[in-house]
């Protein structure tokens, strides 16, 4: 299914898109003598939740929005489908996941195969700020990570809203600009600044009240966000100790050849206040 999606693919999705991408996912789980038929959704949850604090922040976002099963939920920026197969599976609703790079929505449907849940997710490539989405069809409108790709934030908001149904929520959790200066580049969303938009959480909070949304609650996460990311470098760092073999993870096949750099320079930027972490709920009045 194709949304409204630019004719030559844009920085951003050059940034993100690789070739092959659901064939290396496949190899790295074989790696670890998982095959297709043996995966579980925690397997896929190693590899493809391109957020901070990964699967337990996508269930957080969940409770957030009130999911119950059989609503439907847009996912504006949805990546290779991680967040929409662990809401589709554990709130059992039905997802709708957009996304702009193509070897993103493939992936995403390769992935939805394994995991059994093709006949819960719709897979769409398009941009969030003109999805070609009918009004008012969602129940849930989220999104994750995604924004700070996206100079026209407001742009992204106004969607939601037109795509929620009356009284639906919308939630973001998203990389925000913290207080103390530029981010170190390259970071995991961004390679160079020029692709990079992010502003402080609360601008973004006024820009979502601005397209018509009624503010339930911002919440900093940023202190989660470092402290998760100390516990895994200690727990990598204790495996490395033991000869244990590497955790199962994705980092090098999303990231690339920077990928190590683009970690670093996001948790230096965190540690000195670079960016920031937030969650927000907002509700169409
Ligand atoms: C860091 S990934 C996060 C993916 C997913 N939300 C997750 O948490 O696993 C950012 C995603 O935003 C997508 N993206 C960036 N700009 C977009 C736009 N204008 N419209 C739709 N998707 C966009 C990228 O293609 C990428 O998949």
């Amino acid at each position: 299914m194709s949304g409204t999606v630019p004719d030559a693919p844009s920085d951003v999705a050059r940034h993100y898109g690789h070739a092959d991408l659901a064939d290396r996912m496949i190899a790295r789980l074989a790696e670890h003598g998982i095959t297709p038929e043996t995966a579980t959704l925690d397997d896929l949850a190693a590899l493809d939740q391109m957020h901070l604090r990964g699967r337990e922040a996508t269930i957080e976002v969940g409770e957030k929005l009130g999911l119950k099963p059989g609503l439907s939920v847009l996912d504006l920026g949805s990546g290779i489908g991680g967040p929409a197969r662990v809401l589709a599976a554990h709130f059992e609703v039905q997802v709708t996941a957009l996304d702009l790079t193509p070897e993103f929505g493939a992936t995403c449907a390769v992935l939805n195969e394994i995991a059994g849940l093709a006949d819960r997710i719709t897979v769409v490539t398009g941009d969030a700020t003109a999805t070609g989405l009918p009004d008012a069809a969602f129940d849930r409108v989220v999104t994750l990570h995604a924004t700070m790709n996206i100079p026209d934030k407001a742009g992204v908001y106004r969607e939601a809203y037109r795509c929620l149904k009356p009284g639906g929520l919308f939630a973001f959790y998203d990389v925000t600009a913290g207080p103390n200066g530029s981010p170190h580049f390259p970071v995991p969303w961004a390679g160079v600044p020029e692709i990079s938009h992010l502003i402080p959480a609360e601008a973004m909070a006024n820009m979502a009240e601005a397209a018509g949304f009624r503010r339930v609650e911002v919440t900093d996460l940023t202190e989660e966000a470092r402290s998760r990311i100390a516990e895994q470098r200690a727990a990598a760092e204790r495996q490395k100790a033991q000869n244990a073999k590497p955790p199962l993870q994705a980092g090098d096949i999303l990231m690339g050849a920077q990928a190590a750099d683009k970690q670093r320079n996001l948790r230096r930027n965190l540690e000195e206040g670079r960016v920031a972490i937030s969650m927000a709920v907002f509700v169409k009045g």
